[in-house]
C-alpha cells in the first residue's frame, strides 16, 4: 500500500483571481495545473502545499486558495513560505494551524509514514530560519517515532541548490537542521519549495527534493508550471526503510499563452524587490 502525496509549491496567488505576477496569471496557472492532473486521474491521499501560497499576504487570497482546495475531496496540509502571512493562514485554515503559536507546522501519521511540516518563514526576510524552539519540537517528534520512515516538508531547502542568488536566500540555520536530521536516520525525504524548479540533492541519508512552482519558474530557460507527486510505500519489514517514488511533473500542455514565455525573461531582467533583500535574479 502506498500513500500518494500531491506536492504543490509556490503558487504565489493574488487576491484578484485574474491578477498577474511577472506576466503570469498565478491563480489561473494553479487551476490549470490541477485540471491537468485531474485529467490524468491522479488519486491522491494528501495535498501538501510547500509555501509562498499568497504573494500579497492578503486574507482574501487565502480564502481564494481555500475555495480551490475545497473543490476536491483530498485533505490538505500546508506550511508557509517567505511571502506568506501566518496570521491569515491561521485564520483561514484554523484546522491546520500547527503545534504552537511560534510556527505553523504539522505532524501527522499516515500508513507506514510520518509527515512533518516545518515553518521556515523569517518575517521581513526572503531567507528562512527554523529556529531553536521549532528544532526542539522536531527533535521530540523524531524521537517519538524513531522507527517510522519520515518525510519533512520545509519551504527553504536545507542544502545549496547550486544557484548562487538562490543559495544566498536559503535556510540560515541549515546546519542546525542538518544535525537534527543526521541524528534521525528515519528521515528519508525532505520536500521543499522556494527554488521554483526541479532540484534533487542529499542531506545525510535523506533525499532532498524541490518542485516547480505552479506558476513561474526561475530556470534561465523558463519552464512549465508543475508539481511533484510522491508515492510513499513501506516500510520494508527487513530493512525498516520505506520507498518513495517522486516523479516531478511539469504540466506540459498547459497553455498560458505567450505570457508564460515572456515571464522567464522578465523574471531575470526585472526582479521583484522585497524589503531587506535585493536578489540578483528573483525573490524565491
Ligand atoms: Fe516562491
Amino acid at each position: 500500500m502506498a500513500v500518494r502525496i500531491l506536492q504543490l509549491s509556490d503558487p504565489h496567488l493574488l487576491s484578484d483571481p485574474d491578477g498577474q505576477l511577472r506576466g503570469v496569471p498565478t491563480y489561473q496557472s494553479l487551476r490549470q495545473v490541477l485540471r491537468h492532473f485531474d485529467r490524468e486521474a491522479f488519486d491522491f491521499d494528501w495535498v501538501i502545499l510547500t509555501g509562498d501560497l499568497a504573494h500579497d499576504e492578503q486574507r482574501a487570497t487565502y480564502r481564494l486558495l481555500r475555495r480551490t482546495l475545497e473543490e476536491r475531496n483530498t485533505p490538505w496540509r500546508m506550511i508557509p513560505g517567505n511571502h506568506d502571512s501566518r496570521v491569515f493562514m491561521r485564520e483561514v485554515f484554523p484546522e491546520t494551524s500547527g503545534p504552537g503559536r511560534d510556527f505553523f507546522g504539522f505532524s501527522m501519521k499516515v500508513p507506514g509514514w510520518k509527515l512533518l511540516g516545518l515553518d521556515s518563514r523569517l518575517p521581513g526576510f526572503v531567507s528562512g530560519r527554523v529556529g531553536r524552539r521549532q528544532l526542539a519540537w522536531l527533535r521530540r517528534e523524531l524521537g517519538a517515532d524513531p522507527g517510522t520512515p519520515t518525510i519533512l516538508f520545509i519551504h527553504h531547502p536545507p542544502v545549496p541548490v547550486g544557484c548562487p542568488w538562490m543559495d544566498r536566500i536559503g535556510l540560515e540555520d541549515a546546519e542546525h537542521l542538518s544535525r537534527v536530521v543526521a541524528a534521525a536516520p528515519q528521515v528519508q525525504l525532505v520536500c521543499c519549495g522556494h527554488v521554483h524548479h526541479e532540484f534533487r540533492g542529499r542531506l545525510g541519508d535523506a533525499t532532498v527534493l524541490a518542485g516547480p512552482s505552479t506558476a513561474f519558474q526561475f530556470l534561465p530557460e523558463g519552464g512549465e508550471p508543475g508539481l511533484r507527486s510522491h508515492s510513499a510505500r513501506g516500510p520494508d519489514p527487513g530493512t525498516g526503510r520505506g520507498a518513495v517514488e517522486d516523479p516531478c511533473r511539469p504540466a506540459s500542455g498547459i497553455d498560458l499563452g505567450s505570457r508564460s514565455r515572456l515571464l522567464s525573461g522578465a523574471a531575470r531582467r526585472l526582479p521583484v524587490r522585497i524589503p531587506n533583500h535585493v536578489p540578483e535574479t528573483g525573490t524565491g
